[in-house]
């Protein structure tokens, strides 16, 4: 039996600790991402200490027609896709009528449209399979409306809400879907969101942990993982009883920077 899982945004970060979490279960791997040379090191570090099968596909899925060429291309390869982990994404800071539409439809565009088409190209080799697992990385951020980030959250809440909708759709078919939603995470999406210095990012978890946290729960077939205990305990638990403004004044809180 094959385990081959595609990796989205597998050249840093949590995807990055996800391809290492995949290869140390002895799974092989196609990885992708835009930055060519971070790939094909990854790639040869895995193939080298687990013996894994690893290929790097090169690909900007902020391009409208990405996720179709990427199928094609993975198609190309022979290889069937077991575990598919749409990971790939970027945030952004500011107020939404000021920042340009350029960017955000770019986030758009990588966030959820990409994550979606890719869902479902792959999901019908694996229903047609009966099996499969699907991991999105949507985001604490989507429990709640995001002032300063608005797109990014509302992104957030698409991949949360999609993943949970499919995974009941595929019940029965051997296929699950489980979404991460991570609280904050040191990584490079600070540096490439503009989020250096934002307060709500002081106290991130630590991306290998947090690729743990999701592989788990996908290995389980869960359909949803928050890595923090404390942050779990208040989306589920203490956000719905909230007042809206209440809400909303909390979030920007945490979305401004310490000057
Ligand atoms: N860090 C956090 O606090 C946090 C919290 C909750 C959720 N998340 C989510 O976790 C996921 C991973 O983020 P991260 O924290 O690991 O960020 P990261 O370190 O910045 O990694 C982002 C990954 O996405 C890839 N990527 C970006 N634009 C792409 C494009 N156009 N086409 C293909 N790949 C692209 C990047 O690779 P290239 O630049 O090489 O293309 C990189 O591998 C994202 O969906 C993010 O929204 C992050």
């Amino acid at each position: 039996m094959t385990n081959t899982a595609l990796i989205t945004g597998a050249s840093a970060g949590i995807g990055e600790e996800l391809a290492r979490v995949h290869a140390e279960n002895g799974g092989d791997l196609v990885l992708v991402a835009r930055r060519k040379a971070r790939l094909e090191s990854l790639a040869n570090e895995l193939r080298a200490d687990h013996g894994v099968q690893v290929h790097v596909i090169v690909a900007d899925l902020e391009k409208s027609g990405a996720a179709k060429k990427l199928m094609a291309q993975v198609d190309a390869l022979g290889v069937a896709i077991d575990v598919l982990i749409n990971n790939a994404g970027f945030g952004g800071h500011g107020k939404f009528h000021e920042s340009g539409l350029e960017r955000d439809q770019r986030m758009m565009q990588l966030n959820m449209v990409a994550l979606t088409e890719l869902s479902y190209y792959f999901a019908q080799g694996m229903v047609e399979r009966g099996q499969g697992r699907i991991l999105n990385v949507g985001s604490s951020a989507g429990f709640l409306p995001g002032p300063l980030q608005a797109v990014y959250y509302a992104s957030k809440a698409y991949v949360n809400s999609f993943s949970q909708a499919i995974a009941n759709e595929l019940q029965g078919t051997g296929v699950t879907v489980t979404v991460l939603c991570p609280g904050p995470v040191a990584t490079e999406f600070q540096a490439a969101g503009d989020l250096d210095g934002v307060k709500g990012f002081d106290l991130a978890a630590d991306a290998r942990s947090v690729a743990e946290c999701g592989y788990r729960a996908m290995e389980r077939g869960e359909l949803l993982a928050i890595n923090d205990r404390k942050i779990r305990v208040f989306l589920e638990g203490l956000l719905p009883f909230l007042p809206r403004k209440g809400v909303l004044w909390m979030s920007r809180k945490s979305m401004e920077k310490s000057s």
